[in-house]
């Protein structure tokens, strides 16, 4: 019954994975896969005349695949008529019709697009009495054995190895209770209340057992958020500190991962550890990366025995030990530049930038309203000091992660110089006051998208560039007036495409993240990809480089790295004062994720390990570096 998947690498049959795992470019493509697994199992319950049982979740991870289930019903005439789900869990308490209820949830992204019967739905209540809650636990456990099992379980994981919510410490024969739930798993909720104050610390879940005992288990997970927690799930011992690591003793269980998410698995991480293969250029890279870290050494003092005792011999066959070392050395040496726009009147057969034209037209895309001077503030002042053409583009407003105390402030500011911005403050004080209100007001709204652009602006300046040359495209997806942003759409994809075309720029700059697959990072980056698609035919584009940058939270490895670019001490002061423009951003800000770090701090932290890191394999010693990865189209 289960599906065939053909991506690359199904079951790895190393000594390393102990839970058959799949693993596929992105997760989209996976979620249609998983969606037509399920579809057909609904189908083959049809056509046996039975009821096919569904364990749902719910998350970022299943969205997708809900999207595809309601395509299915409505284009391919898909009927879930025969359909009873159950899914895994509810805040505690909770309100059913309370927007962050799982039950809100799941009308919104499934139940309410089909032909679902209502009363084949189950879902935790969360308005249930605490005195009865065991009774009413034993009652779901006993609803779902009297249907016959769950056919098809589907899961997402927690940064905590939660399935469901079995937190930390579950216990392998768990059933349907209420749980605690632990700071981490509220901290990532965090978004959706408004505060992590605002998260209930309670849950009603299916168990460990309740799980166990379904006769089939997708999990899903995307992105590099969710590494960590993939590769000790499915390669480490079983651990009650993992609860997803109970699913090893379970006989039908498939991981299906982006790439991102199984990142850290052996096979993926260290593939020469795996078995014998052919190591591509990138990858020879990052074994001796792999190696210098290992041996403590630099690349240049590598030597034959550190390949053969550490499971590199495959390396030696056809070159030595001294031609990888230089190869490797030169392939990470040549991406150093400080001329990130190309250095003009040289030979640049070994630079990462063509040196013609010596005057480039430089389009940097910047996510949110701050993003540009956090990654590449060091790489933008040079570009702009070495005479280029710079233009900024800022994707999104940014405006939900402006605090009300900071609205009310610049309002008040105000508020002495007329009488009608003394009465505008004090109605927006009062709708302030309650303060989750700050989204669905739209003058709130435009002064604090207003208060960022003035950041921005006041941080351009800063650098060097023309008020003119600084693009707000408020790009439609992400207003919509909440922190759930909307799918992007043609309108997101046309202010993209017009951008590109009227600069027609040599080189462009994007966010490369990934760490949050379903972020605005993300969204930003796949609009970008998709309008590349449609216009590289263009003549202009022909001539156009891409050049990929991380955003606050992760760094690319050295083996990916194409283009490197130092700062001197005097350029890591320009860049921290520059990012310090961004005052709303700084102290507290709204969307900080789990680094309490200030976003100064975590991009020089950044930027510091990643000349450390150059350094002790055996390059210069630089003070800071940004780095940046070609994007082929
Ligand atoms: C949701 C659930 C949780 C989530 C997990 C991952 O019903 O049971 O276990 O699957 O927290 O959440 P996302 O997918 O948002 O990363």
């Amino acid at each position: 019954m289960n599906i065939d998947y053909k991506s690359p690498g199904t079951l790895e049959k190393t000594r390393y994975e102990k839970i058959h795992s799949v693993i596929f470019d992105e997760s989209k493509e996976a979620s249609r896969i998983v969606a037509i697994e399920i579809a057909k199992l609904i189908k083959k319950k049809q056509k046996e005349n039975k009821k096919c049982v569904l364990g749902l979740a719910t998350g970022s991870s299943p969205i997708s695949v809900y999207n595809e289930l309601v395509r299915m019903h409505k284009e391919d005439g898909l009927s879930f008529s025969n359909v009873i789900t159950f899914n895994l869990d509810e805040y505690f308490p909770m309100k059913n019709n309370d927007i962050q209820s799982y039950h809100y949830f799941m009308h919104l992204h499934l139940f309410s697009h089909i032909d679902i019967k209502p009363e084949n739905i189950n879902i935790p209540n969360g308005e249930i009495k605490v005195t009865n809650i065991d009774k009413y636990c034993d009652e779901y456990e006993n609803k779902i054995k009297k249907v016959g099992g769950i056919d098809y379980q589907l899961l997402g994981i927690g940064r905590t190895g939660h399935i469901g919510f079995n937190e930390p410490g579950s216990n392998y024969s768990s059933i349907t209770r209420l749980v605690h739930l632990d700071y981490v798993t509220r901290n990532d909720a965090r978004k959706a209340f408004y505060g992590i104050e605002n998260v209930p610390s309670k849950a009603i879940t299916m168990g460990i057992r309740t799980i166990r005992n379904s006769k089939r288990v997708v999990l899903l997970a995307w992105g590099d958020g969710k590494a960590e927690v993939i590769k000790k799930t499915i390669e480490g011992n079983i651990d009650s500190n993992i609860s997803a690591s109970f699913l090893q003793k379970h006989k039908n269980v498939t991981f299906v991962l982006d790439k991102a998410a199984s990142s850290k698995l052996t096979r993926i991480e260290s593939p020469w550890k795996v078995g014998s293969q052919k190591l591509s250029k990138e990858l020879k890279a990052k074994a001796v990366v792999w190696l210098c870290k290992k041996t403590k050494k630099s690349i240049l003092n590598l030597t034959e025995s550190d390949y053969n005792e550490n499971n590199l011999s495959e390396l030696l066959i056809s070159q030595s030990a001294y031609e990888i070392n230089l190869e490797v050395f030169n392939k990470i040496d040549r991406t150093i530049t400080g001329w990130p726009g190309g250095k003009p009147n040289v030979d640049d057969k070994y630079r990462p930038e063509r040196s013609h034209p010596t005057k480039k037209r430089v389009l940097i895309f910047s996510p949110h309203p701050d993003d540009d001077v956090i990654s590449m503030g060091g790489t933008f002042d040079r570009l702009v000091s070495q005479g280029h053409e710079v233009h900024i583009a800022y994707q999104t407003s940014g405006n939900i992660a402006v605090n009300n105390s900071d609205v009310l402030k610049f309002l008040e500011v105000f508020s002495g110089m007329s009488k009608k911005a003394e009465k505008d403050y004090s109605r927006l004080n009062k709708i302030l006051k309650k303060s989750n209100e700050i989204l669905e007001n739209k003058d709130v709204r435009n002064i604090a998208g207003l208060i960022r652009e003035k950041e921005s602006l006041a941080a351009t300046r800063f650098i060097g560039i023309l008020d003119s040359n600084v693009h707000f495209l408020k790009l439609p997806f992400y207003e919509t007036g909440s922190v759930k942003k909307s799918n992007p759409g043609k309108s997101d994809l046309k202010i993209i495409n017009n951008i590109i075309c009227k600069i027609k720029p040599h080189q462009i700059y994007a966010a490369g993240d990934l760490a949050d697959p379903h972020g605005t990072h993300k969204v930003c980056l796949d609009i970008l990809i998709e309008v590349l698609k449609n216009i590289k035919k263009k003549s202009f584009m022909k001539d156009c480089w891409v050049w990929l940058y991380r955003g606050a939270w992760h760094e690319w490895q050295v083996h990916e790295i194409d283009m490197s670019v130092p700062m001197s001490p005097n350029q890591v002061l320009k860049k921290r004062k520059a990012i310090f423009y961004h005052q709303t951003q700084k102290d507290n800000v709204m969307f900080q994720g789990d680094d309490n770090r200030e976003f100064w701090v975590r991009t020089e932290d950044r930027n510091r390990l990643i000349a450390k890191t150059f350094h002790d394999l055996g390059m210069s010693d630089f003070s800071a570096i940004e780095t940046f990865k070609r994007y082929h189209f």
